[in-house]
């Protein structure tokens, strides 16, 4: 009985399979390599492209984790961790559904959906991190995630899915050069910023909602979108911790004229990277069609979810100090997690926690 089982959810994922790969070839004509292309690439990475390229080769003879210890030690957390996946505990899991995650990278997400049983379509310009994935799914058994490189600004999916994932990327959007992100950090003009025409660049928050009203598109009715992204009010940017984004002070929250002037003088660059605080990112769903929004305050960030809560007054209650591994100084306690303490338990200012995430449905 057990045996007859296993083989009808087998040979049900392989139905579901061949659906999700029959959909993808009537969009994407090309494929190379178990990766579908639109022929649109682009290059977003924590990694340049020599180390891109070497790091590639290793995967020819190294399994995946022995790859990263070795060779992006720092990364092996980010790419591997499962509390990565903790906010994905907010969806409601259907049995089997579909997900696109747009701007999947190194895939953490896709394979915390895959592992929950969804055919996952994992979408990115950089094709060196769906490399990555595709060699993970195969090492870890993972037939249901498929790979495509294209734009997500341009993406054609129609009323396919059951979930969408956008996790640190929606700020992304209005960004048309190459980003390597360390370079990127130290105020390093891109090379290929030149050749994008300024006067063809839309303006940030248009292209952002642009983008959303496509991944709503994609979704099948009731379908469900998880979304995460800092806040740009988040307590520690009021007080000069850097934006994450463009490694400059105050400007998240400060008018986007005013931040795209010290992005000029200071990174010879405009400010596009657009983060939002919770009203205003719940507008901006609304303007891309999603009518039922549920909000959430993320602890300490989203990457790595320590507290999860729902952005209300019961929410906030919830609130307890937690352990954060990167808070050792004296002055960090202070600033970072004392200060943290008395707003959020003893204010309530929930508004101002450090990341958003947002469960919305079409
Ligand atoms: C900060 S990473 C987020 C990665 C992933 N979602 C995660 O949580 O680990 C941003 C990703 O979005 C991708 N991305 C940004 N803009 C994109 C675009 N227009 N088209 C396709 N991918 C894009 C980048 O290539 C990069 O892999």
């Amino acid at each position: 009985m057990k045996e007859l089982s296993s083989k009808l959810k087998k040979l049900i994922m392989e139905k579901k399979n061949n659906y999700i790969k029959q959909y993808l070839n009537k969009i994407y004509s090309k494929s190379e390599n178990g990766i579908f292309s639109s022929g649109n690439s682009g290059y977003w990475s924590n990694l340049s492209k020599d180390k891109n390229n070497e790091f590639s080769k290793l995967l020819e003879t190294k399994d995946c984790k022995t790859a990263v210890k070795s060779f992006i030690p720092k990364f092996e957390e980010m790419i591997f961790s499962s509390k990565r996946e903790a906010g994905l505990e907010l969806l409601d899991h259907k049995k089997g559904g579909v997900c696109i995650d747009y701007g999947s990278m190194w895939g953490v997400l896709s394979v915390g959906m895959a592992k929950r049983g969804h055919q996952v379509i994992a979408v990115d310009q950089t094709y060196d991190s769906l490399n990555f994935l595709k060699t993970r799914s195969i090492e870890e058994g993972l037939e249901n995630i498929h790979l495509v490189q294209d734009d997500i600004r341009e993406v054609k999916f129609k009323d396919i899915a059951d979930y969408a994932i956008v996790n640190g990327v929606l700020e992304w959007i209005p960004e048309k050069s190459e980003v390597i992100v360390s370079e990127y950090y130290e105020k390093k003009v891109s090379k290929t910023k030149s050749s994008i025409k300024k006067k063809l660049l839309k303006h940030p928050r248009d292209m952002q909602v642009e983008f959303l009203k496509k991944v709503y598109d994609s979704l099948n009715t009731g379908g469900q979108l998880f979304l995460a992204i800092e806040n740009k009010l988040n307590y520690a940017y009021l007080l000069g911790r850097p934006d994450p984004h463009v490694n400059l002070k105050f400007t998240t929250f400060l008018p986007r004229s005013i931040s795209n002037v010290i992005s000029k003088i200071f990174r010879k660059k405009d400010y596009r990277t657009y983060i939002y605080s919770f009203s205003e990112l719940k507008d901006l769903l609304r303007e891309a069609g999603f009518k039922k929004i549920d909000d959430y305050c993320c602890f300490p960030m989203y990457h790595f979810p320590s507290l999860i809560f729902p952005n209300s007054n019961e929410g906030i209650s919830q609130y307890i100090a937690y352990k954060d591994k990167n808070i050792v100084t004296w002055k960090q306690k202070l600033v970072f997690k004392y200060l943290e303490v008395f707003l959020m338990k003893y204010l309530k200012f929930k508004n101002l926690s450090p990341a958003i995430i947002v469960v919305a449905k079409k």
